[in-house]
């Protein structure tokens, strides 16, 4: 039996929406310890000012690094990685960080048409991190990015058993929806870990069929290369299920948000109120 432990993977988000990650890693490495850490005290992060959610979101991770010690930690929402990765590095030298950004690059690569949307939250599409990834890898392409204010929520709501809007869906989404001189969007970037929750009414609301790019899986192989890289291999459980743990900032406000989070594989929780 091997003596090597599983590596500890913290997973953060502001809400649910990183559960669209944990998925694609607990895929990726059965046997680790996934952490999954909601800032739902804080939700939505869409609409915070910039100051103000770094110092939130820096005072969360020092709380939740101190009490899960991680191996790696994924921030797995694109609005606290635009804002505060590079931040969370420098602050914790010693524990490796991936990220979770706009998939601008591979969109702009698959894109036949040139017209490419980028969908993610009003503070993701504010951010210069955002503005830069377009400029490097989508100069010559046609890029919508628009930021939708209750997208995250309706994905949020879903899980929770309340079947979303169509209706506002549509009016979220429309935007990157776009005909130019007889070209039309044909690739669109799902910058909000939130969305692929809504993956199936995104596809049927959409004006006209159109690939949603989900970075989920992109992220897991890229936890796998840096733990790998750190010469940490997977790891061995002696059960048939690996550990799991959630942490939450705030009490749910309904025991149907801690069944949600059950049926994705994070039964045992805590709470660990930041303010
Ligand atoms: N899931 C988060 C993201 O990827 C954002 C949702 C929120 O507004 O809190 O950007």
């Amino acid at each position: 039996m091997s003596e090597t432990p599983p590596p500890r993977i913290l997973l953060f988000d502001s809400g649910t929406g990183g559960l669209t990650v944990a998925r694609a890693v607990a895929e990726a490495l059965p046997q680790a310890h996934l952490i999954y850490a909601a800032d739902n005290g804080a939700f939505p992060y869409g609409a915070w000012e910039e100051g103000a959610l770094i110092e939130r979101i820096l005072a969360v991770m020092s709380l939740l690094i101190a009490k899960s010690r991680p191996d790696l930690v994924v921030i797995a929402c694109n609005t606290a990685s635009t804002l505060a990765i590079w931040r969370l590095r420098e602050r914790f030298p010693d524990i490796p960080f991936v990220g979770t950004v706009p998939a601008i690059k591979p969109a702009a690569a698959l894109s036949k048409t040139g017209v490419i949307g980028v969908l993610a939250t009003p503070g993701t599409v504010r951010r210069e991190y955002t503005k830069a990834l377009i400029d490097t890898y989508a100069s010559h392409c046609t890029v919508i990015l628009h930021g939708a204010h209750g997208l995250a929520a309706l994905a949020e709501d879903k899980l929770y058993g309340k079947a979303p809007d169509r209706r506002q869906i549509l009016r979220e989404i429309r935007p990157v929806f776009r005909k130019r001189k007889g070209r039309q969007t044909d690739t669109v970037a799902l910058g909000c870990t939130h969305y692929p929750l809504l993956l199936e009414e995104l596809t049927a609301m959409a004006p006209w069929p159109v690939t949603f790019l989900d970075p989920a899986p992109a992220i897991a192989r890229r936890v796998v290369q840096v733990l790998a890289e750190r010469g940490r291999q997977p790891g061995e459980i002696n059960g048939a299920v690996a550990p799991s743990t959630l942490m939450l900032t705030a009490r749910p406000v309904a025991e149907r948000v801690l069944d949600a989070y059950a049926v994705l594989g994070f039964a045992n929780h805590m709470v660990m109120p930041a303010s």
